[in-house]
């Protein structure tokens, strides 16, 4: 088999926000992928990246009263640490805001400004003046033009389903500052890949770039029609790179994303002291001794040294099957062998819901369950389709707990115990076929790894782990091993028994990475290879018998979804724009009875005194100890941060509180405790224990704020 150069990406997540059990679809898909490829012998790299760019994260930057970079920096720590506690394994991890990143922005702008495709246009846009800057359209709210129906986005309502302008919304507010927005022009610049149409259609059309459907999508819905101009900038301020030769002018998030994807190759190849040029140019040497051939081969040939393949959402296919591909057509780079698109998650057959706690974080998943239980369930749903994928709790805790543990795991538990500190035997004995058979389904399963169809993998193994244990069934080495002249039998079943689960944990090693590794630590031979199928393992000694994977409690899963959910104290119905607490049913006199109004009079000069402060939470952790503390790091605008103990653990979790406002005494005098010292105190209502509400302000508010 000749050994494949694949270089894979996986979308590169915003930096504004956590992973949840929906990116992890794609980062698990991909993942498994890149791993059957390494499993294969092919050299394969995995490369993504932080998209760090754009309107969102300027303002939640603002919001959060600190610098993009400090937001993007500590998102990117929370993404790698997401990414690994999932075995999410990428070869490099960049980040868009890279000096590398800007360059290749500058090389690749060039080269369209050079070839002429490049326009200037004027563009109108509402502008908030008193946030000061244009706003993208889900930052304009007002009443929609068609139905009337208040309260919409700005470019469509989800009451009549209707799309518009923003500048056509009734009575528009900013959701940024509440101001009226205002119309304004600026001049923007366009990428005219019409010029490109026929290429599009051609590359979209023919070949396997991509997924059947997709290709009919994009012919039944763009390239019927002339591509309209994509605008690429945006005026100041925006969070991203000034382009050099339109000063005042950044490229729109979209622009430099992709662009990422070379970018974080391009470092990874620094590291590795390998070439860029050979997995992202067009290999000029080949293609000019084929000058007669028509282009459509020479691309080809040009592929046949290294493969581009990227994997995405749905959502996200306009910019990676039209904008993407005519980029890099038209700045000579080389172009994708495949785009592999998938569906969405639903969760219960819905669209994930922070209220109902299946906006699952990634980070909240790992505190209740393993990692293993997720990646084989999705595998265990995706096929190359691009159909959504649902996620249902029940199935998720019986595929857990029948096939991984009850099936797969169960072959290793119920037959090692017997060979510990023993070896296999030294020929492998007659099994009735059973592991030719298995050997035998490497090649269908390695083509359903190839197109993406895991379904038929995990199916498959099943359907193998079924037969093993049908084996072990029959011959009940637990009963024979009661009978000491069975001894020689017993290791015989076992020797059976453990080749053929490590046989399907070769299988599945692109799914269970931590499976295969276990697997090869019992058995006393690492799982590298694909052909790690083929033959059986003899005469090596058995490792005592760990525990490699537990059963699922449904008490787990729902432990999950309940620390999902947005605790009751703080619930927040969306009125409007400005967050307002859940109405609650009681304005009964029993709070103030408990605590009836007895404090002194006191001056406006004695209160203000009090240095009251909006701060944010940058970090809250348990305090080892000391059972009612928490310890805060509070951020007070720019660079002062106070470390302050709160008396809130009764009814808070650290994670709870990261990122919120709250209120604090910024001037009280420092107080040493046990556990270190404490610089203010966070203001709260509330009699304690479960009953303790922090005081945040309305949004809007930055840290540093006084409060009057
Ligand atoms: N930043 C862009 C991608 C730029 S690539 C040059 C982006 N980021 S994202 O964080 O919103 O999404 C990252 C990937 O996760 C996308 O491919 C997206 O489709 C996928 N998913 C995000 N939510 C998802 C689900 N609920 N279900 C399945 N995939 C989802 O888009
Ligand atoms: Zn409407």
């Amino acid at each position: 088999m000749t050994q494949r150069r694949i270089l894979v990406t996986a979308a590169l997540p915003y930096a504004n926000g956590h992973i949840h059990l929906g990116h992890l679809v794609e980062y698990i898909q991909t993942d498994i992928w890149v791993r059957f490829q390494k499993l294969r012998g092919h050299k394969c790299v995995f490369i993504c990246a932080d998209d760090t760019h754009g309107t969102a994260i300027m303002i939640r930057a603002r919001q959060e009263g600190r610098s993009e970079e400090a937001l993007i920096a500590d998102m990117r720590d929370a993404h790698i640490c997401d990414f690994a506690g999932f075995d999410i394994e990428f070869d490099n991890y960049g980040s868009t805001n890279s000096e590398t990143n800007r360059e290749l922005c500058h090389e690749i702008w060039a080269a369209l400004r050079n070839d002429g495709y490049v326009t200037e246009q004027s563009v109108t846009q509402l502008y908030d003046p008193k946030a000061g800057t244009f706003l993208a359209d889900r930052f304009v709210k007002g009443t929609c033009p068609k139905c009337q129906a208040e309260n919409q986005y700005g470019d469509n309502c989800e009451k009549c389903g209707s799309t518009y302008s923003p500048a056509d919304l009734i009575n528009p507010t900013s959701t940024l500052s509440g101001a009226t927005p205002e119309l304004r022009s600026a001049n923007h610049l366009f990428v005219s890949i019409e010029k490109l149409h026929e290429f599009l259609e051609q590359w979209t059309q023919s070949g396997e770039h991509l997924q059947i459907e997709v290709a009919n999508y994009l012919k039944g819905h763009f390239l019927g029609e002339p591509l309209r101009d994509w605008d690429v900038s945006r005026p100041a301020p925006y969070f991203g790179f000034e382009i050099s030769d339109s000063p005042g002018n950044f490229w729109y998030v979209w622009f430099d994303a992709p662009i990422g994807y070379m970018a974080s190759t391009m470092e990874w190849c620094r590291k590795q002291g390998e070439n860029f040029d050979d997995w992202w140019r067009e290999d000029k040497s080949q293609i000019s001794n084929l000058k007669s051939q028509t282009s459509d081969l020479k691309s080809e040939i040009s592929n046949l040294k290294s493969e581009i393949h990227h994997f995405i959402g749905k959502d996200i296919t306009y910019f990676h099957t039209l904008f993407w591909p005519a980029m890099l057509k038209a700045s000579g780079f080389k172009l994708p062998t495949k785009v592999h698109i998938h569906g969405f998650l639903t969760v219960g057959g819905e669209k994930m819901s922070k209220s109902k706690g299946t906006f699952v974080q990634a980070a909240t998943y790992l505190k209740h369950l393993d990692p293993a239980y997720l990646r084989y369930y999705y595998a265990s749903k995706l096929g190359p389709r691009l159909d959504d994928l649902d996620l249902s709790l029940d199935e998720f805790v019986d595929k857990a707990n029948k096939q991984l543990v009850g099936g797969v795991v169960n072959i290793a538990s119920r037959t090692a115990k017997f060979l510990g500190g023993k070896s296999l035997c030294e020929t492998y004995p007659a099994d009735g076929g059973l592991f030719l058979f298995a050997a035998a389904a490497h090649e269908s399963i390695a083509e359903a790894y190839e197109r993406c169809d895991y379904q038929t993998v995990i199916r498959t193994c099943k359907e193998l782990c079924d037969r093993a244990n049908a084996y072990l069934d029959e011959r009940a080495p637990w009963t024979l091993a009661k009978q000491p002249d069975k001894a020689e039998e017993v290791r015989q079943i076992c020797s059976v028994g453990l080749n053929l689960f490590r046989q399907i944990v070769v299988y599945l090693a692109p799914v269970l990475p931590r499976l295969a590794q276990q697997a090869g630590e019992l058995l006393g031979a690492p799982i590298s290879r694909w052909e790690d199928a083929q033959s059986p393992l003899t005469g090596t000694p058995i490792a005592n018998f760990q525990h490699m994977l537990k059963r699922v409690e449904l008490k787990q899963v729902q432990n999950m979804i309940e620390d999902s959910k947005p605790v009751e104290l703080l619930t927040w119905v969306e009125q409007g724009d400005v967050p307002v607490p859940a109405v609650q049913s009681t304005d009964g006199p029993e709070a103030l009875e408990k605590e009836p109004l007895v404090a002194d009079l006191c001056s406006i000069d004695d209160f203000t005194k009090i240095d009251l402060r909006v701060a944010r939470v940058v970090s809250a952790a348990h305090v080892e100890g000391a059972d009612k503390l928490l310890q805060l790091t509070l951020n007070l605008g720019g660079e002062l941060r106070r470390n302050v103990f709160a008396g809130i653990k009764s009814a808070y979790t650290p994670e709870q509180l990261v990122d919120r406002l709250v209120i604090v005494v910024a001037n009280l005098a420092p107080r040493k405790m046990r556990f270190g010292v404490s610089e203010g105190m966070v203001c709260a209502a509330g009699g304690g224990g479960q009953e303790i509400f922090l005081l945040s302000p309305d949004c809007g508010a930055v840290p540093g704020q006084r409060v009057h």
